[in-house]
């Protein structure tokens, strides 16, 4: 796959408009960090990893934008700007990290907003390629729990789309498949915004992996009929107790565990928030709308019927096999040993 988003030649951001797949392929350019942050709300990019980097590319242009302002001025203008970024989606950590992470810069020069807007750009690029390599690790260490013939079951879509190129939870299928094993996909469709019918599907199309998309009410018989061998998902955020991922991934965990099917969640680093628990998280809430008609486009649900539209779900550390992070693969116990508090 293509990258999902990249910092141009001439200070823009260009980004795969996901809201348009599998039906069309196109690009979007952003100048200013307002637009940025706009299509990480509505979704034009979406995936945790690639939204830590839109958010860091976001006050990349913010930076362009006010470095000939004086500096009381200029932090002033970057805090909004870091204010607005946050405020698109609260339950990815990437988001958080990632704006945390530029801000540690704006900190350290406050007296050169020139220079600082060059380090800002070349630290958004470095954060993105970082991604790609994370992935990359992601994909081997993941890739031992692979053996050839196994079909891989995901929810939503966590894979090149989601990231920089890649992906977490499809770069284990990758990487395996890169080793010559052979590897099948089945992807959750995952209402109400179809990210796996429309993007894993479509990824996994485009890069000749096997794929078959199923209903999501589907996943629970599929497993009982023993078509699946391994789930693996990614993650918007790891707290201490559990995984936070695209809503109806618990029901998916909670099928495989009673069918003794390993439920595998992908986690690069910078979504882990260990020092939080279920209690300190926001699930975010989207409009009704998304849930009453299908795509914005047809209405199934009766006139004057609100729907609820929680984004992500928890799925507790119990039902967790492993975690797959850059470093290799973790139990949840060992995960809280090797990271927490380091
Ligand atoms: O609402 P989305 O499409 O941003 O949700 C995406 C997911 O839930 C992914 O599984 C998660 O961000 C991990 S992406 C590598």
């Amino acid at each position: 796959m293509i990258p999902s988003i990249e910092w141009t030649k001439d200070n823009k951001v260009k980004m795969i408009d996901q809201t348009l797949l599998p039906h069309e392929l196109k690009f979007l350019e952003f100048d200013n960090f307002r637009d940025v942050a706009t299509s990480i709300k509505v979704m034009n990019i979406r995936g945790a990893p690639a939204i830590g980097v839109a958010a860091a590319m976001g006050m990349a242009l913010a930076t362009i934008e006010y470095k000939d302002l004086p500096k009381e001025r200029f932090i002033e203008k970057m805090e909004d700007a870091a204010n607005t970024i946050r405020n698109t989606r609260p339950t990815a950590s990437n988001l958080f990290w990632a704006v945390n992470r530029i801000w540690k810069i704006i900190e350290t020069y406050p007296d050169n907003p020139h220079g600082l807007s060059d380090l800002v750009i070349e630290e958004s690029q470095i954060m993105a390629q970082e991604d790609i390599n994370v992935n990359k690790n992601i994909g081997k260490n993941g890739a031992t729990l692979l053996e050839d013939g196994d079909t891989v079951l995901t929810h939503c879509n966590a894979g090149s789309l989601a990231t920089v190129q890649y992906g977490t939870a499809l770069a284990p299928v990758r990487a395996a498949i890169e080793e010559g094993k052979k590897i099948s996909v089945i992807a959750d469709e995952t209402r109400p915004r179809l990210q796996g019918a429309r993007l894993t599907a479509y990824e996994c199309h485009y890069d000749k992996i096997p794929v078959n998309v199923i209903s999501d009410t589907s996943s629970g018989l599929i497993m009982m009929l023993g078509k699946v061998n391994k789930v693996i998902v990614g993650t918007d955020r790891v707290t201490s107790d559990a995984v936070f991922n695209k809503i109806g991934t618990y029901l998916v965990a909670l099928a495989a565990k009673d069918n003794n099917i390993p439920f595998y969640v992908a986690a690069p680093t910078s979504t882990l928030s260990l020092d939080e628990t279920v209690e300190d998280v926001t699930i975010e809430q989207r409009d009704s709308s998304e849930v009453s008609m299908v795509l914005g486009k047809v209405q199934i649900v009766p006139d004057g019927v609100e729907c609820l539209n929680y984004a992500f779900d928890i799925t507790p550390f119990r039902l967790v096999s492993g975690i797959i992070t850059e470093d290799g693969v973790f139990t949840p116990e060992e995960l809280l040993k090797k990271y927490k508090n380091s």
